[in-house]
């Protein structure tokens, strides 16, 4: 498919049917996202890919629990909104897999020669490796497009991160950063409408 067509019609997708998705493919994806640019060329990524079922649900259950444990407010829409919230965030146990993806800290050339925190250097350049990690999470619903299938980026289950690194065994320097559901898609890809150009676009000349 041609770029332009991919970037046209990905929408999130989050109805999936029960077909798997192929190793080989889960792997052409992963091998796409590790392509994109990140600072310095660092590659801070490592890519944990999920298709067991009761690992997916084992998650979708902790994140739902992390959501209800969420301090209410006074607003009598409170339930709602975390149900809503649940459901944004848990999807992802009927996908038939999930990639997680997880990176370690970028240390910046930086770092070697003032004296300021790595967290300081980091936020001072306007997170480089939370930057890094969105290329790489846009190649890939890119290609999951490309390749017939549909795809959505979530950072909500996050929300559960600590438990979620544990079930995934997912060690030191890696930290969870977010999950990308993938399947063939349960309906036909409709994508919403966007900003127009005049909206977005101011040329300085
Ligand atoms: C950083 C980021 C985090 C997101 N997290 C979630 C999420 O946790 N759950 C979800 O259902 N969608 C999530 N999305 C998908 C957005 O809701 C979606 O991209 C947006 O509504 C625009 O729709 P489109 O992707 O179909 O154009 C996320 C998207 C981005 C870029």
């Amino acid at each position: 498919m041609d770029l332009k067509q991919a970037i046209e019609i990905r929408t999130s997708i989050r109805n999936f049917t029960e077909e798997k998705v192929p190793v080989g493919d889960l792997k052409e994806l992963v091998r796409r996202a590790g392509l994109a640019p990140s600072v310095n060329n660092y590659q801070p990524w490592k890519f944990y890919v999920v298709t067991n079922k009761e690992v997916l649900s084992k998650m979708a259950y902790k994140v739902a629990e992390r959501i209800k444990e969420l301090p209410a407010n006074s607003s009598i829409a409170s339930d709602n909104v975390k149900s809503q919230v649940e459901w944004f965030a848990t999807f992802f146990e009927n996908a038939p897999a999930v990639i997680a993806m997880t990176m370690e800290d970028y240390e910046s050339v930086l770092e070697k020669g003032v004296e300021l925190s790595h967290e300081k250097i980091n936020k001072m350049r306007n997170f480089p490796d939370l930057q890094s990690a969105g290329a790489a999470i846009q190649n890939m619903l890119l290609s999951a497009v490309d390749m017939g299938y549909g795809a959505c980026w979530l950072s909500a289950p996050m929300m559960a991160k600590d438990t979620l690194e544990e079930i995934l065994e997912i060690k030191e320097p890696h930290h969870l950063i977010a999950f990308v559901a993938v399947g063939k898609s349960a309906r036909e890809l409709k994508p919403k409408s966007k900003k127009s150009i005049d909206e977005i676009f101011k040329l300085i000349d």
